[in-house]
């Protein structure tokens, strides 16, 4: 069927377009209203994605924000690394708090397992004199994945059929293994507490198991809407991202085609995530950090303390450059802005426009990451606003700084803003 075909349902893409926490799973649910499935394309329970309406906060790890609305379709794709212990657990914790997922959650057959060993073989890594310690989530992301790209993973397929799964688990258990006692001599992975694992797995979910690029396909030709929910953030991305200090995965654009086998012809809308000021977890660069005070009172002000691990966040300025490389990666539509609340309280705020290198002014992210320890930002300067802003509506009702700041930010940035975030609630959003 031709991309362009009118009556085929539309698909929305909400991405993240800094170092991820942009607040994409208050936008995603925000949106998910009106959609008829909402699927993952890449990443796993690194991802920690925070909705909150009423009094009730949920945080999504592997299960798409979807899932908060009845009716919805949650999608896990093939590129969605998936271990079966947080599987489970997340879904009987929200199965708990009293929502219904039955069947409504659909993995892909091609999905790859994350499994114990990749846990290990991780910690072992990070802990590893002569690699760089990148400050990962811990859940073997990035093992799963190298061992998709080796070709030697479990994926949800194997699954089906048990003397395949027990023959497959216990031959890459024996494998790695071997890695971790003879290279790390670390403890192995014991292949009698996998399998109960992969039998309680098998057990809910082998009737969910299935060609989810088929399905989300189908979905649009007969006229369902669908939203993608990316985890994590453009600077993350494993290619375009801050490497090696990055994720595993392609959390740009392109990983949406290959991630859930869906052409990119058919993403009608590309919504980027970005916050008023930047955050990240783990290290890495980070060259408009804050690491004094007014770092501390971001960090507090907006919360900033990982939803998966805990971990604080750093903070600092809205790198403008960043933003702009990120628009260009992702060819972002429109844009969500977020946490504007949470500068409520500065006297004044910066906003990074370009970079100086030897002397040199440079406006290409690119150029400032090859430079990145010597790279230092040239920062604009606006008032703060100093009063809050959470229960605002609507934009025109906003300080004057405060609208200044904002179409300054969409300026620099280089694509509109549709949505303007002021608390962390759905409520609390203004609509552009
Ligand atoms: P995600 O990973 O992109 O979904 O973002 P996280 O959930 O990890 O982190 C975003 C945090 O900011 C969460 O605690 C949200 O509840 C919160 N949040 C989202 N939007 C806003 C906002 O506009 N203002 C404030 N104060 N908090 C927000
Ligand atoms: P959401 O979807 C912020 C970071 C980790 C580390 C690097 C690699 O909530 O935005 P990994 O465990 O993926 O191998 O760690 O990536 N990271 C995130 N940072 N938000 C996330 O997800 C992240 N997922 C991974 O902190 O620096
Ligand atoms: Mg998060």
């Amino acid at each position: 069927m031709p991309a362009s075909t009118p009556d085929r349902g539309r698909t929305e893409l909400i991405i993240g377009a800094q170092w991820g926490d942009e607040g994409k799973g208050k936008i995603v649910d925000l949106l998910g209203e009106k959609a008829d499935l909402v699927a993952r394309y890449q990443g796993g329970h690194n991802a920690g994605h925070t909705v909150k309406f009423g009094d009730e906060t949920f945080i999504l790890h592997l299960v798409p924000t979807g899932i908060l609305r009845p009716d919805t379709t949650c999608v896990i794709g093939n590129g969605v690394v998936v271990d079966p212990s947080a599987l489970l657990k997340e879904t009987a914790e929200l199965e708990a708090r009293g929502i219904d997922i039955g069947g409504r959650i659909k993995i892909s057959r091609y999905a790859h397992l994350i499994m114990p060993w990749h846990t290990l073989l991780e910690s072992c890594l990070e802990n590893s004199e002569g690699c760089a310690k990148i400050g990962t989530t811990g859940r073997g992301i990035g093992p799963a994945y190298a061992d998709k790209i080796y070709r030697r993973g479990l994926r949800m397929e194997d699954l089906l059929d048990p003397r395949r799964m027990e023959k497959k688990a216990a031959s890459l258990a024996g494998e790695h293994n071997r890695v971790l006692t003879r290279a790390f001599g670390a403890q192995g992975a014991m292949l009698e507490d996998i399998l109960p694992v992969l039998y309680r797995f098998r057990e809910r979910f082998a009737g969910c198991i299935v060609d989810t690029a088929g399905l989300l396909n189908s979905a649009i030709a007969a006229g369902k809407r669908v939203l993608i929910e990316g985890a994590q953030g453009a600077l993350l991305d494993v290619d375009f991202g801050t490497y090696p200090f990055v994720t595993s995965s392609n959390t740009t654009i392109g990983g949406v085609s290959t991630g859930l086998g869906l052409s990119l012809r058919k993403v009608d809308t590309v919504i980027g995530i970005i916050k008023a000021y930047t955050t990240r977890v783990g290290n890495g660069p980070f060259p408009t950090e804050l690491t004094g005070a007014t770092g501390e009172l971001l960090r507090e002000a907006g919360y900033e303390y990982g939803a998966t691990t805990g971990r604080p966040r750093r903070c600092g300025w809205f790198d403008g450059v960043a933003a702009r490389y990120s628009m260009m990666l992702n060819d972002v539509d429109t844009l969500a802005l977020t946490k504007l609340d949470v500068l409520d309280g500065l006297d004044e705020i910066r906003i990074c426009t370009a970079y100086t290198v030897r002397g040199e002014q440079v406006n290409d992210w690119v150029d400032v990451c090859a430079f990145w320890d010597e790279a230092e930002p040239v920062y604009e300067t606006m008032p703060g606003w100093k009063r809050p802003i959470g229960e605002v509506r609507r934009f025109t009702d906003l300080p004057a700084e405060t609208q200044a700041y904002v179409k300054r930010l969409q300026e620099v940035a280089g694509v509109e803003f549709s949505w303007v975030s002021v608390g962390p609630k759905r409520s609390e959003t203004i609509v552009m």
